[in-house]
Formats: C-alpha cells, structure tokens, sequence
C-alpha cells in the first residue's frame, strides 16, 4: 500500500508526505512547494486563476486537462504529472503559449494571467485547432475582470496549431514510464493526524473500505465536496476517492440502453452524449467550465442532489436507472425514485453509485433537453428541463418530462405528461401539458430567479417544444 502522495511536478518525481486528506493542491503548491505563479482568487472553481494542468496516460500518450487547483485535492493528483505555469518555459525559452500572450500584449493583471496561459497550454497539449469556438470553450472557465479577452483571443489563435515543439514532447515517454510505473502500484492509503484518504483500485476494494467506514465520504471529481473545504471551512477527516477505480469510468452501449460509469468524469463523456442527442451535448458543454469538467462527474452530480444540478432532468426523462452497489450487494433504482427530498436521496450507508443506465432515444422519439440560466457558459441553472416522447401517426406516448429548478428534488411533471398522452402531435396539446405543470410544481424565489419567472420559463419550454417537434422536417434549419 502507498501510504504518500506520489505524482510527477513539471516533469519531477514528487512525493507529498503527510498531506492531510483535504489539502488542496493549491495550498500545497503555494505553502509547501513555494510554487506561488498558482494564485487563489474565488477559492470555489469559478475564477480560473487558478489552474494548472494534469496529465495522465491515454490509448495514445498522455491525455491533458486543466483543472482548478483550488478546489482540487492532494490524493486525486496520485499518479498524474502536474504542471504549473512556472513549468512550462525551457529554460530561458518562454513556451509558444507564453510567448503568444507576450506578443499580443495578453498579459494583463498578472493575477489571472497564469491561469490563462495554463488553459491554453492544456488545449496546445492537445494539439488543439485555433478555431473560435473552442478558443472560447478553453477560456470559458477564466474570468478576466479587466475585460481583456480579445488580446487573449489571439494569442490563443497564434499559439493553438502552430507547428512548434515544447520541453513536453521530448519528455513524454519518461514521464508515461514513470506515471506507468505509480499506477502499477497498489491502493493509495495516507493516514496523517488530521484524517485518512484512501483511494482503492477496484470496486472490491471500494466496497470493503466503505463497509469498514461507512461514515467516510465519497469523492469523485471533488468540484462540489471540495467547497465544504475552501468555502465552508469545514473538515473531511476521512476520504475514499473513486478516481483510481477504472470499473466506475466505463462505458457500455447495446442497441437500447448506455451505460455510464458513475465516475466518469465529463469531459470523458463529451463526444458520446452529443452523438446520442445533439442538446444533451450543448447541455455537457455548459456544464461549468473544462475545468469542472476535467474532474466533475455524473455519479457526483447525482448523489449531490441539488435541485439544480443539470443531469438529473435529461437522465429522468431518458428513464435513467442507477445501479448502486455496496458490501451487501447490487440494487438497481429508477432514477426519479433515488431523489427523496431537497438534498436527500436513497443511498445508504456503504452504498456507492456504480453508474446510470438511460435508454437511447431511438428514430421515431422527439427529445431535448434546455438549461435557462443567468449566462450561457459557467453559470448553473435556474430552471432545467427535458422531454421525451414518440409520435406515431401524428399521436404522442410515452410522454417523460423532468424539470430541475422548480421544486426540492428534480422530478417529473407527471401532470404534463398526462395532458400529452394520446394526444394530437399538435401545438394545442402543448399548450395543454404547459398548463397542467402548475399542478406539478410550486417553485420557490430566491436570487437565481423568482418563482413566476420559473413557472413562466418552464411553460415557455413547451412552446419550443411543440413547435421543434410539429416543424416539417423541410422547414428544419
Ligand atoms: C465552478 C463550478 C461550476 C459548476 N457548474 C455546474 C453546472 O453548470 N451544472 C451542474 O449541474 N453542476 C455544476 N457544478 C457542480 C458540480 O461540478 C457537479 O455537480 C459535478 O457533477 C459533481 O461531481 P463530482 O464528481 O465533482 O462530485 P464530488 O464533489 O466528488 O461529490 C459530490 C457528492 O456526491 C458524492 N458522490 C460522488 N460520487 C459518488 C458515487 N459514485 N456514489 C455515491 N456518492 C457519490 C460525494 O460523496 C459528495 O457528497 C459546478 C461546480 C463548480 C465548482
Ligand atoms: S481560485 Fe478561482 S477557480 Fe480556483
Ligand atoms: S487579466 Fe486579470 S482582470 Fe483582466
């Protein structure tokens, strides 16, 4: 067994000695290391200044992702390199992303500099293309108060796809040797004074933990966990961390159904779901920022149980199913029966999420899924919902409608489901289901939105919704 942190620091064998089970990597680098260009500036993975970039092994050499090191604990490193901006220059020689930022006169406040430039060395790594979208989709996750952007903008255009090489290159195959060789190793268990964090290597092991500890908490991608710490200034004397269980972060498709790993982080789940339905895509794209996205997972999402977490309503409406497991056994449970109250949910003592299992839409089903919020990148939502249902000679069935934002639990509108079955597929039969939601829902004001805006919101839905699935196919945009 490990009992110590062990990882690559730019490029370096390292070993964090001790490190208590909720120390973040940025008090680490700041307090510890002295590695200070990492600056703390909201402490809740929303600003960026933060970011540094980690990598792990990959089918095709190391896969890189940036990652909020404010909100990022000590034991989820174990086994990946981790670079900071004070690792990127060779030498005297800037990197071609620095150099960029340099040249365009990018380089603004300093405090948010660096986690710019590790952004957009986490898309160079990549090999990225210098297309807008996805410029703006690695920045998304950095705030730059000074209203900056556009310079940034082109010096990510100038850097992404440019042919030049950097000191990562020829390091690759030692650092894939040496993360190889710590992956190799067994469970990661460090007991310090201030608590315990075990990270097992397969679900066995994950449930024998959890049955020795059942008071331990759970971390996946630690994006929510993680703000009890920074945020609430509370402790996590005892961890058990998923990261390392690769069972959690498959995935499995037959002709019907896909199953997700609960711990599959999203940004590994991406390209699948907006295959499956392209809105479900938009709705992982703005699911916070690539940061919570490197690291943020379903299963996490789940066991939250926010009324706002943004899965919940697409997977309900998919009749998403959740297999939980623990020492005792296997239980499957229907998505919209494992949310018992604000906050609360099914899952006992010892229990994990193994993952959810949702039903494809197939030809003949109209789905979709939409997030209202405040703004459209990095913000959560005040009113989600979705929609499924087959239409078969201009009749609806099988109506399944989730909202989340307008009660304690996201749940469905079974009044709006029940106006929609058997109905005409007709713009009329939304605009009854739209009218029964009031019996569904009362939502609550609170500064996300009002409750009229809420109920408003979540109607005007089945306007977009009636006229997407009534539109002539010719007259499709
Ligand atoms: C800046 C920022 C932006 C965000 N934006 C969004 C957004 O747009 N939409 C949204 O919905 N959410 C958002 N979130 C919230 C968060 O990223 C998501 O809820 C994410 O899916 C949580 O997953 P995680 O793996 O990080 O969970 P963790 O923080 O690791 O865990 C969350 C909870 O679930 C438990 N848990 C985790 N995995 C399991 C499991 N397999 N079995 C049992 N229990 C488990 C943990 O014990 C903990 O109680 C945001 C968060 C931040 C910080
Ligand atoms: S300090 Fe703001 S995202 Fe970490
Ligand atoms: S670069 Fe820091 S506020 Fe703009």
């Amino acid at each position: 067994m490990s009992s110590s942190v062990r990882f690559l620091l730019n490029g370096l064998a390292e070993t964090a000695v001790a490190a208590a089970p909720d120390m973040t990597v940025l008090r680490w680098l700041r307090l510890q290391a002295r590695l200070t260009g990492t600056k703390e500036g909201c402490a809740e993975g929303d600003c960026g200044a933060c970011t540094v970039a980690l990598a792990e092994p990959g089918p095709q050499g190391l896969v890189w992702r940036p990652a909020n090191a404010c909100i990022l604990l000590m034991g989820q490193i174990h086994g990946k390199l981790l670079v900071t901006v004070e690792g990127l220059a060779d030498g005297a020689r800037l990197h071609p992303v620095q150099e960029a930022m340099v040249a365009r006169h990018a380089s603004q406040c300093g405090f948010c500099t660096p986690g710019f430039v590790m952004s957009l060395f986490a898309a160079y790594r990549n090999r990225e293309r210098p297309q807008t979208e996805s410029i703006h989709d690695a920045l998304a996750g950095n705030l730059c108060r000074c209203t900056g952007y556009r310079p940034i903008v082109d010096a990510a255009r100038d850097s992404l796809g440019a042919e030049s090489a950097d000191r990562f290159d020829a390091l690759e195959p030692a650092i894939l040797e040496a993360l190889r060789a710590i992956a190799a190793q067994p469970a990661l268990a460090c007991e310090t004074p201030e608590g315990r964090f075990l990270a097992p290597r397969d679900k066995y092991e994950l449930a024998c933990a959890l049955a020795a500890d059942p008071q331990a908490r759970i971390l996946a991608g630690g994006t929510d966990l993680a703000l009890e710490v920074t945020k609430r200034h509370a402790r996590l004397p005892s961890l058990i961390a998923l990261g390392r269980v690769a069972a959690l972060r498959r995935v499995e498709e037959d002709a019907r159904t896909l199953t997700l790993g609960a711990a599959a982080p999203y940004e590994d789940l991406l390209e699948r779901l907006a295959a499956l339905a392209p809105t479900l895509g938009v709705l992982l794209r703005r699911l916070g920022s690539r940061q919570i996205r490197a690291l943020g997972t379903i299963g996490g999402n789940l066991a939250n149980a926010s009324p706002i977490g943004d899965m919940a309503p697409a997977l309900i409406a998919l009749e998403g199913s959740l297999r939980l497991e623990s020492a005792r056994g296997m239980r499957e449970i229907a998505l919209e029966d494992f949310f018992l109250a604000y906050r609360r949910t099914a899952l006992e003592a010892g229990e994990f999420i193994d993952s959810v299992r949702l039903r494809k839409p197939g030809p003949s089903d109209f789905f979709d899924v939409e997030k209202i919020s405040r703004r459209f990148d990095q913000d959560i939502s005040a009113v989600c919902g979705a929609i499924r249902f087959e239409s078969a000679q201009g009749v609806i069935r099988g109506a399944r409608i989730a909202f989340g934002g307008m009660s304690a639990t996201s749940a469905r509108a079974r009044h709006a489901e029940a106006a929609l079955e058997g109905a005409p597929l007709a713009m009329a039969s939304f605009a009854r289901a739209a009218a029964a939601l009031t019996q569904d829902f009362a939502p609550l004001s609170d500064h996300r939105a009002s409750a009229d805006h809420r109920m408003r919101t979540a109607r005007n839905l089945f306007v977009r919704w009636g006229e997407a699935a009534t539109r002539p196919p010719e007259a499709a945009p």
